[in-house]
Parts: structure tokens; sequence; C-alpha cells
């Protein structure tokens, strides 16, 4: 494989570990919410074969196409649509795939959009500064960077980006627009910040105009409470970041939702009700091995968080079975999955 071909082709990250995380069992449903390339999503099928089932879920419709190219082999057992994980719930609903054995956000970007997409994720190739993972989204990179004010544009370099020298940046975009591409917009930068070491000065700027451009935080938040919604029993929630804002999120959401009470310290007595709905599997975040940071040096800074639904059984298989008993599962000619035939048994013998 040429040098060229080989830097597209994404190898997943975490594997055996996303694996362990989502205890995947034969005949189990599972959802992959960024299924990329469909490295993690064939393993899981794999993993969960006989009888697994997997939904995919990508914002980029050339994922999509090359994800249901990877997974064709699995035939029915897999269903990849082209959508935003901020509509979790409403894409479970409309291919009536809930409950689910576990869910997977493995979330950024995949070695095809950073090196082959030709949409300007990375500063390493000349394009257009587009970064839209949807290219039917309204909002470009070049629209932010070129129409945004000065202050607009400083606030999400600081805050998207956290890096300090956002003002300076933002200053000198705005006395060097209009900025058409990557590498305009990279010199850019180049001339505002000295390089400190390996790392390029654009790196968090182009970080910055990423998760902007895509509401990536927002989306996060919002599909997060979504998944936890659609957790069957035991159902677990796997989610590997590979920069702390992201992880940040995913660490407090997973914490406040395997606590009882939330209310501010010092509150008399309770007044947030709030119930747990998760319990953490691992407190300490699963980060690769050495091997496979040499192996894969995309994988260095990745960080897997990892917890399980705490619904109980009954409520699990009243859900699972009203749905397959109102044939909703079988739209896709899709049983009974046989692990839930195997604790409704359970709990009829009890
Ligand atoms: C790191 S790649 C996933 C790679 C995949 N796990 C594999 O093994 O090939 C992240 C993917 O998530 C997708 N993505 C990012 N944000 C998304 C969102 N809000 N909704 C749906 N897909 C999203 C990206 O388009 C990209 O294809």
């Amino acid at each position: 494989m040429g040098q060229e071909v080989s830097s597209l082709v994404h190898t997943p990250v975490l594997l055996n570990e996303t694996i362990e995380a989502l205890d995947v069992q034969a005949g189990g449903r599972y959802i992959d919410c960024t299924v990329g390339g469909g490295g993690h999503a064939a393993a899981i099928l794999e993993s969960s074969s006989p009888g697994g089932q997997l939904l995919g879920i990508d914002a980029d419709p050339e994922a999509v196409k090359t994800a249901q190219a990877r997974l064709e082999a699995f035939g029915k057992s897999v269903l990849i649509v082209n959508n935003n994980f901020v509509n979790l719930e409403a894409i479970c609903i409309k291919h009536d795939f809930m409950p689910v054995h576990g869910i997977l956000f493995d979330l950024g970007l995949s070695s095809q959009q950073l090196n082959g997409s030709g949409r300007g994720f990375s500063f390493q190739h000349d394009a257009p500064l587009d970064m839209r993972f949807n290219p039917e989204q309204r909002v470009s990179a070049a629209d932010i960077v070129n129409a945004s004010s000065e202050s607009e544009l400083a606030y999400i370099i600081r805050t998207y980006g956290e890096e300090s020298c956002g003002y300076r940046i933002a200053r000198r975009i705005v006395r060097e627009r209009p900025l058409k591409t990557t590498a305009e917009l990279a010199r850019v930068i180049e001339q505002t910040v000295p390089r400190k070491g390996r790392i390029h000065p654009a790196t968090k700027t182009f970080q910055a105009l990423r998760i902007a451009v895509n509401h990536e935080l927002e989306n996060l938040e919002a599909a997060l409470k979504q998944a936890v919604r659609l957790l069957g029993f035991e159902g677990r929630l796997v989610v590997i970041s590979y920069h702390s804002l992201e992880d940040r999120i995913v660490k407090r959401f997973m914490q406040q939702e395997s606590k009882g009470c939330i209310c501010p310290p010092g509150t008399p007595s309770c007044i947030c009700k709030h119930t747990p709905c998760l319990k953490l599997i691992s407190r300490k975040v699963i980060t690769p091995s050495l091997e496979e940071v040499s192996r894969n040096p995309r994988s260095r800074s990745a960080r897997l968080r990892v917890a399980e639904s705490i619904i109980t059984q009954d409520e699990w298989c009243e859900t699972a079975d009203r749905l397959c008993f109102l044939g909703a599962t079988g739209a896709r000619g899709w049983k009974k999955p046989p692990m839930l035939k195997e604790r409704l048994k359970i709990t009829s013998a009890n």
C-alpha cells in the first residue's frame, strides 16, 4: 500500500478496549454514532455474531459511503444512516432501534477526512476553508473567518482552541482577510504566533474553527443525554475523545449521571430530586498503550470513558418486549435479540 493510500485508511483507535468496554455479546444491538470508516463497527458486528445488529450514524455522506462498502458483508445486520448524532433519539425511533446494549461515540475526525477529503480540516493540505462534516450545513470555516467580528473570532479561538494568543491571531486574521484556503490561514497564524516545539502554531486555531463550524460541543452534550435514554438493561455507553474540551464534557456527564443528589454543596435539603441513571465502569480514563501510539500516532490523545445504564431488568424487558411485540423491530426483519429472549425467560421463570 502506498504512502498516499495508507494515510487515507482510518485505523480504529483503542479497538480491543472498545469491544471490552461495550461488553459486546452475541445477539446484542449496538449503535455506532460516529461510524466513519467502519472499523469499530466491523469489530462490533464480528463480536456480536450470531444475531448482532448495528446502527451506524455519520454526519459525513462520504464516511457513510465508506462504511457501507466496508460493512456490506454483514448484510441486514447493519444499517448506516447519514445524519448528525444530535438527532440520535429521532433516528432510533425512525428505525425502531431501541433499547440497545451499547452505544459508541468515537469523536473527531477520520484519517480520510483529515488527509483526503479536500475539505480543509488540516493545515497540512491546502484546500478551501470548509471544515463542514456535512457539505449541506450552512456555515463553513471561511464564513466564520471572513464574516465574524474580531471579538467573535477571538472568543472562538480562545474558547474552542484553548489558544492563549487568540486575540492576537483574531486581530491579524481581520487585517489579512479575506482568507480562502487552509494554506493562507496557516501562513497568517505562523506569522503571528511563534512555533513552540513540534506543534504547528495553527493547530489550536484549526481545532477551534472545526468545533465552531460543526457545533461539536453542544451536539455532544445533547447526544449524551439522548444516549442514556436509549440504553437497555446493563447497556454500556462508551466515548472516545481526543481533546480536553470533549473529555471534560464526557467526564462531567458520566459523573453527574452516576450520582443521586446534585444540589450545590451546603443546600440544606435536596431540591434537585436527581436520580442516577448510570454507574461508572472504570473511574480511570482508558488510554492507548505505547505500542498502539507507536503503531498509530493519531491515537496518542485518545481517552476512553465507559459507564453502564442502571435501568432495572424489569424496566428493560418491558420496553424491549413492548417494542418487539408491536413489531417495531420487525420493520427490517429483525427478530427479538437472543439476549432479550434469555432475559425474558429468566424473568418469567421467577
Ligand atoms: C474518528 S472518526 C470515527 C472512526 C470510526 N470509529 C472507525 O473505526 O472508522 C469520527 C467520525 O465521526 C463523525 N462525526 C463527528 N461528529 C459527528 C456528529 N455530530 N454526528 C455524526 N457523525 C459525526 C465524523 O464525520 C467522522 O466520520
